[in-house]
């Protein structure tokens, strides 16, 4: 198996498990041009992956389409409208998912926001946790049949470093409606909900083929920092010069910070890690805070995200069995 480090770009990646991919289908959310998803869907693309390219933007979805497809022609691109931040358009898209005539390889839960001012979903959930983690947590359980008709389905919860800005506030998700609003802690939280969630998806679906990881996929100038301020700069000055220009050389490229995203998604050495967190291309669960892996949280952020979606989610073993065959 290649070895891969911070400098792996997901072009070697994918030119490692080539095989793996074509043909696959693979769902990526978040895929606005210069960002990780347009570029994983660019790498899969072109590596013969039949990629179903999901965000809230027809016009910037289409926009990816074009561009990947001035590399690969022939490129099997599908188009799939996904708001986040509304539960009711998780549930029209994933409806569309539902009526695909094939299974759905592998999704690779990408989109996000980060440190952005308080604001609410459509629900009234506050807007990092409830689409970075709650969005993706309806999507994913919604296309599950879709997941399970293929031979080896992987859920890729794409988090952050950043998760150690905060672990899940149980008693206290929304911030006191607002009042006691602390935009990284928030961003925190969502990324210790998208790490709790591979841990729970890997110990509910241990009866099935399914494998879970998260990852941090390394830092890279995208527009996930369009919300930084002059102050923020100065708050994370350890990493950014005022002008908010990084510090040192810890900023990755598009095409380094999208490694691991290719990892998790198709690494065969890796699926006796199930439920892990991966950073720089390799299984990293010391690189987590405890609490991001801790199995009593992951369960207890499973229920509440049923509560918060108002539908519950039973494992394979809790579901009753095929008419029958009993
Ligand atoms: N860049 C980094 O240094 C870094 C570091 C650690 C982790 N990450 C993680 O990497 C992932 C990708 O971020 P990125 O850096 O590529 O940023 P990006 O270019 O801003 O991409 C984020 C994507 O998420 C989409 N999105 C946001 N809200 C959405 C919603 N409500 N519904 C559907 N899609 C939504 C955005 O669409 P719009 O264009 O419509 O807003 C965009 O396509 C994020 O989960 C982020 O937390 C990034």
């Amino acid at each position: 198996m290649p070895a891969f480090d911070k400098k792996t770009t997901a072009t070697e990646v994918a030119d490692a498990f080539a095989a793996d991919i074509k043909g696959k289908t693979v769902i990526v959310t978040g895929v606005t041009a210069g960002g990780y998803g347009a570029e994983v869907a660019r790498v899969l693309a072109s590596h013969g992956a039949k990629v179903v390219l999901a965000g809230r933007s027809s016009k910037k979805i289409q926009e990816t389409a074009e561009n990947i497809r001035k590399e690969t022609p022939k490129a099997e691109l599908r188009e799939l409208v996904l708001d986040l931040s509304s539960q009711k358009s998780v549930r029209s898209a994933a409806e569309e998912v539902l009526k695909y005539s094939g299974p759905v390889d592998v999704a690779i839960l990408n989109a996000g926001i980060m440190g952005t001012p308080y604001a609410k979903t459509a629900e009234g959930l506050e807007s990092q946790f409830g689409s970075n983690h709650v969005g993706h947590f309806l999507f994913t359980n919604l296309i599950m049949p879709k997941l399970l008709e293929a031979p080896a389905p992987r859920v890729v919860s794409v988090a952050s470093v950043g998760h150690f800005w905060g672990p899940v506030r149980f008693d206290d998700y929304g911030f006191e409606e607002g009042k006691t609003y602390d935009k990284w802690a928030a961003y925190g939280q969502s990324k210790t909900a998208n790490i709790l969630f591979a841990v729970e998806v890997a110990e509910r679906y241990k009866p099935t083929k399914l494998k879970a990881f998260s990852l941090h996929p390394g830092g890279a100038a995208t527009g996930i920092a369009s919300s930084m301020t002059k102050e923020d700069y100065e708050k994370f000055s350890d990493y950014y010069n005022p002008d908010g220009t990084p510090k040192g050389d810890w900023m990755g490229t598009l095409e380094t910070s999208t490694a691991t995203h290719l990892v998790a998604a198709f690494d065969p050495s890796i699926a006796d890690k199930n439920g892990a967190y991966l950073v720089d291309g390799n299984v990293a669960n010391e690189q987590a805070a405890p609490y991001a892996l801790d199995k009593d949280q992951a369960a207890q952020l499973w229920t509440l995200s049923e509560e918060l979606v108002g539908q519950k989610f039973a494992p394979p073993s809790a579901q009753p069995a095929a008419a029958g065959l009993n």
